[in-house]
């Protein structure tokens, strides 16, 4: 079964008189371990899908299953269920709490969770190790970098063990070493432990590091180009030998 699927799903807002169609008749397929990046021009639907995914918003027509499950159909709290439980979120401009240091930050889905505090700082001390980040600890996001707030950013995403990280462009704010960076951990989240991800990129470098590009143009699926993985199985003929 695929993590999920979207069938015919279409997204028309409505704005007083007028009404834009976001997205179009857009059919997708995403497998648990995936690695995939939408790309397109400005205004094409790409943070439409990926809020529609996230179920941060629902289709207008079609229908999305989630693991199977139909989520088109559910309310807002049952939606952000989901959110809480299976989704992480990276997105342009961190949103981080600049009250809270890093740990702080990072610890927040889990008290939305009910996590009890000894359990909670075990689990963010963890994720920020995760992302190279033990010694920030105690930093406030304004005493971080771009590149280093968006690490602890990717630390809140994946301290829920999600069952996906959803970005949009996610390196669009940074200098091209830190999204290098953000890169190498993607990279690593989903070799080494299976993680799907899907982001949002308008730059091919960032894109070229997924194993499947969506090409939207107009709110439709334009194309999709499966792209080598050299350096995978660079890796695995290392590993035979
Ligand atoms: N909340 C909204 N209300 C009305 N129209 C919206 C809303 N959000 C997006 N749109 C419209 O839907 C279309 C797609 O927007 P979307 O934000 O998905 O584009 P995008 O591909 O992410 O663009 P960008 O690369 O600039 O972020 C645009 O024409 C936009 O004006
Ligand atoms: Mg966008």
């Amino acid at each position: 079964m695929p993590l999920l699927e979207l069938c015919d799903v279409s997204r028309i807002y409505k704005t007083g008189q007028v009404s834009v169609t976001a997205l179009k008749n857009v059919n997708l397929t995403v497998d648990k371990g995936e690695f995939i990046s939408i790309m397109g021009p400005s205004g094409s639907g790409k943070s439409t899908l990926l809020n529609i995914i996230g179920c941060l918003d629902r289709p207008s027509t079609g229908t999305y299953l989630f693991s199977g499950n139909h989520v088109e159909k559910l309310g807002d709290g049952k939606l952000a269920d989901i959110r809480n439980r299976f989704i992480g979120f990276v997105f342009q401009s961190f949103h981080l709490l600049a009250d809270l240091d890093a740990q702080g930050n990072v610890e927040l889905p889990l008290i939305y969770r009910g996590m009890g505090r000894k359990e909670r700082q075990k689990k963010a001390i963890a994720a920020l190790e995760a992302v190279g980040l033990s010694d920030r600890r105690r930093h406030r996001p304004s005493q971080l970098s771009g590149g280093e707030q968006q690490r602890v950013a990717i630390a809140r995403a994946l301290v829920g063990e999600p069952a996906m990280i959803l970005a949009d462009e996610p390196t669009g704010a940074l200098d091209s070493v830190s999204g290098q960076v953000v890169m190498s951990i993607f990279q690593r989240l989903n070799r080494e432990q299976g993680m799907t991800i899907i982001q949002v990129t308008h730059a091919k470098e960032i894109a070229h590091h997924a194993q499947r590009v969506i090409y939207l143009r107009d709110g439709e699926v334009e194309r999709e180009e499966k792209l080598p993985q050299p350096l995978v199985a660079e890796v695995e003929s290392l590993k035979a030998k």
